[in-house]
């Protein structure tokens, strides 16, 4: 069987970096990208130990389009080609109401959520149409299929957008064999929703966890195998789709 390459955005940690491991225990060889330079290192050093010469650490931001152009180069060089895309890398911010989110913070998050992983989809799609195969998977989010639970306008606003790109170009790069699925989280426990989990009263918590009918938030694992299914060759006649890993809290 042919080896897959992958490029996942923002890898280092939460379900990026579960979607490197993931890929990399199914023999895909995978570029990362993420900014805090000892989080990079980290893992890097530990996926290194684990499976040796299989993936590629790179440092940067990847709102930055010179950062983009380093991350797919760095990865062609090294592994070839790149098969799979996750946009994985978001986010949104402090502000959770419409009066409260500036402009700035605005922009901030439609460039990582949205802007980003639209040029990383320009920047690949050339390589996967000669080769006649690719796999574009965005993680999107419960907040641009429904409502946020922990966030705020602009970022369901950025998630939505993400979910309406992914269905556009699964008809445009259909032809092509490149299929484009989106993953759309409900609140998944990473460090960082840990965090905003924690400074929600006990109140806000038991109505949080109330909406989610399986009883328990989700793991960064459970995103990751949802992605490994559309990345999969087997997979190619699933494309356009959204799924949902959200306990049940939001159904279509
Ligand atoms: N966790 C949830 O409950 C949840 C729910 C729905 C959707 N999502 C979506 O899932 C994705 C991952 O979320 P997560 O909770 O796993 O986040 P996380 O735990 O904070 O991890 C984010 C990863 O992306 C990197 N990153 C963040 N901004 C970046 C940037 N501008 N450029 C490059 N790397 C960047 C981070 O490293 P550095 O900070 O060092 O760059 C880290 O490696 C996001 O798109 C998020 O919107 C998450």
């Amino acid at each position: 069987m042919q080896r897959r390459t992958a490029i996942v955005t923002g890898g280092t940690a939460g379900i990026g970096l579960a979607c490197v491991e993931a890929f990399a225990e199914r023999g895909v060889a995978v570029g990362f990208l993420g900014r805090n330079p000892d989080r990079l290192v980290a893992a890097q050093r530990q996926l290194e130990d684990r499976w040796p010469g299989l993936t590629l650490g790179l440092g940067g931001d990847v709102t930055d389009p010179d950062a983009r152009k380093a991350l797919v180069a760095a990865v062609t060089d090294r592994f070839g080609t790149v098969d799979i895309l996750v946009n994985n890398a978001g986010g949104g911010s402090q502000a959770y109401r419409l009066e409260d989110v500036e402009d700035a913070d605005l922009a901030r998050v439609v460039d990582v959520n949205l802007q980003a992983a639209f040029a990383l989809c320009r920047a690949v799609v050339p390589m996967m149409k000669a080769a006649g195969f690719g796999r574009i998977i965005n993680i999107a989010s419960i907040a641009g299929r429904d409502a946020g639970r922990l966030s705020g306008p602009h970022y369901a606003a950025a998630k939505a957008g993400l979910i309406g790109l992914g269905r556009q170009l699964s008809r445009e790069l259909g032809p092509s064999g490149i299929t484009v699925n989106t993953v759309a989280p409900g609140v998944i426990l990473t460090d960082r929703i840990r965090q905003k989990w924690d400074a929600r009263s006990p109140e806000e918590q038991r109505t949080l966890l109330q909406d989610v009918p399986v009883g328990r938030f989700g793991t960064p694992q459970e995103v990751a195998d949802a992605v490994c299914f559309f990345a999969q060759d087997g997979s190619g006649y699933v494309s356009g789709a959204c799924l949902d890993v959200n306990g049940g809290s939001f159904r279509a």
